[in-house]
């Protein structure tokens, strides 16, 4: 679905599905480069990330593996709780592998320096992560994100995986909510 097939639930919209295609083609690029000869296993973190792994790793032009985790951020709502808790655990040993973290969004950074910290444990050879979105405002864990897709304001967003009370993920473009919907 796109914006503009319910117009009436945005406030704005920050990226057109064709801005996202073409940033998704570069940081493809990136990673190409990057990881040129190497075994590189793609950890993508469930549900968000599912539209940037699909879209990215179809965007590369070099092997890759992918595998999966889920986490849970204890609570509902547009706050991260900071308390992680996993979910679902990756289904590869990742001793001695190169691994990139893909992951929808960068709020605080709290879910993310704790899987790093967690994954890191497990001895990969690397670990790197690609965050589609990073609110730079909102940061308090401060965290290396070595390919960032867009950085946006500090404001909840929706779209691109990306939920409202696991609505919106299946919107092509990114979007901010009406009030409205907060309110419903
Ligand atoms: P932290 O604060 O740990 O948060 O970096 C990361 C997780 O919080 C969710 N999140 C969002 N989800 N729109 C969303 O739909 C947003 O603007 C947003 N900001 C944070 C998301 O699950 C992310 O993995
Ligand atoms: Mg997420």
């Amino acid at each position: 679905m796109r914006a503009s097939d319910i117009p009436e639930d945005f406030d704005h919209v920050l990226y057109t599905e064709e801005q996202v295609a073409s940033r998704i083609r570069e940081v493809a690029a990136q990673i190409d480069a990057d990881y040129a000869g190497r075994d590189l296993l793609m950890v993508g973190v469930l549900n968000g990330a599912v539209m940037t792994m699909a879209d990215l790793c179809r965007a590369m032009k070099s092997h890759m593996s992918m595998d999966w985790m889920a986490v849970s951020s204890y609570g509902a709502g547009t706050k991260s709780s900071g308390v992680v808790r996993i979910l679902k655990d990756l289904t590869k040993d990742i001793e001695g592998r190169d691994i990139l973290i893909v992951e929808d969004i960068v709020d605080t950074g709290l879910t993310l320096s704790y899987l790093v910290q967690n994954l890191r444990s497990r001895n990969p050879k690397s670990i790197e992560i690609m965050a589609m979105f990073r609110k730079p405002e909102a940061v308090t864990c401060p965290l290396d994100v070595k390919y960032v897709g867009f950085d946006i304001p500090n404001e909840f967003v929706v779209g691109y995986g990306l939920d409202y009370a696991d609505k919106y993920r299946n919107l092509t473009d990114v979007a901010t909510l009406a009030p409205h919907v907060y309110a419903s």
